[in-house]
């Protein structure tokens, strides 16, 4: 069921209950509307990339109404402070390194080291984000490929019944996306333009990378050099293990022999299978296994991201 609510206090505490379910709920921010989910739920953060229909896992920015939720999580150097008490709440958006007992979702950093935040302007974000108490991821609530939605109705019409609510918080004061601003090695680099611009960050920490993406094309997270691949030579559609391969099952059929299997989904779910990906790709790594063998994906919905991802870490492996 589809409901579109104003954003009163009803709203609010509606949004949240359902957030805290694992639903999804469009909320408004200053920038753009953003698809909420609870963060630290992989199923839930899977969800969002089966109903936007990514063909990838481009990593999730995390959403919190105050840095210290994120204590755990992350890495805040000098630099990162000065801009959050700078920008915050505000259109900017840090991508800062992840630390290893990260509780947020691995399938939100797609797998790389690092994990990007910001915390919104719009009240209504702000009212949500302290009363869930945690962190939200929140991509722009448009199918992947479509124009970012900057009024509830917007939502409503590209996304419609796949996402439980839509508050409506009136139509967005900033109407672009937040500038992401890559701070997880020594040169800062703006990795997305956006409404807080270089000049400004410049004035909170110095001179930042020339070659800044301001005017040339994106730079594709997918080929960060800490995108995540595994140590072990990982094998993609495999139908027979061999002695000393550990295996990354899909289905309810797995292949026998491996000396340790995990399996994505024995009901071959494709949403469980992504909910589960990075998590069981790191256990497998970590085993006492030769090297990994994984099995077929299909391709569709969610298989294509899957397999996409396999096949990055396969390259690299
Ligand atoms: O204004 C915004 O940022 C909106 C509102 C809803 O907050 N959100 C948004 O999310 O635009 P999304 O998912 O549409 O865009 C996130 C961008 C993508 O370009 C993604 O590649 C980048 O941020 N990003 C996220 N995590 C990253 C990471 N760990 N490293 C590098 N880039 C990252
Ligand atoms: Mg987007």
């Amino acid at each position: 069921m589809t409901g579109e609510v104003a954003a009163g206090e009803q709203g609010v505490e509606q949004a949240v209950q359902l957030l805290r379910e694992g639903w999804l709920v469009a909320i408004p921010t200053e920038t753009v509307y953003g698809l909420a989910a609870d963060a630290r739920s992989d199923d839930a953060v899977a969800r969002i990339f089966e109903v936007k229909g990514r063909p990838k896992f481009n990593p999730l920015i995390c959403h919190v109404h105050d840095i210290a939720v994120l204590e755990d999580d992350i890495l805040v150097d000098g630099r990162a402070q000065r801009l959050i008490d700078a920008f915050w709440p505000g259109p900017l958006t840090l991508v800062l390194p992840r630390r290893p007992s990260a509780r947020i979702s691995l399938l939100a950093s797609a797998g790389l080291d690092t994990l990007a935040v910001r915390t919104p302007r719009h009240p209504v974000a702000l009212k949500i984000l302290e009363t869930m108490g945690g962190p939200l991821v929140a991509p722009s609530a448009n199918r992947s490929g479509r124009i970012s939605p900057t009024q509830a109705v917007h939502v409503q019409n590209d996304l419609g019944s796949d996402v439980s609510l839509v508050l409506d918080g009136g139509p967005c004061t900033v109407g672009v996306e937040s500038t992401v601003l890559d701070l997880s090695s020594a040169e800062p680099r703006v990795l997305r333009p956006g409404a807080i611009v270089r000049e400004q960050i410049e004035r909170a920490i110095g001179p930042i990378e020339s070659g800044a993406q301001n005017d040339g094309p994106l730079k594709s997270p997918g080929l960060l050099s800490s995108h995540y691949a595994p140590s072990k030579a990982l094998r993609l559609n495999a139908t027979a293990v061999a002695p000393g391969e550990a295996l990354l099952a899909f289905g309810p059929e797995a292949p026998k022999g491996a000396a340790l299997v995990l399996n994505l989904s024995r009901s071959a779910n494709l949403r469980e299978a992504a909910a589960n990906l990075f998590s069981m790709l790191r256990e497998l790594d970590r085993s006492e296994a030769n090297s990994i063998a994984a099995m077929p994906i299909p391709g569709e919905g969610l298989g294509e991201a899957i397999r996409d991802r396999l096949k990055r870490a396969a390259a690299r492996g």
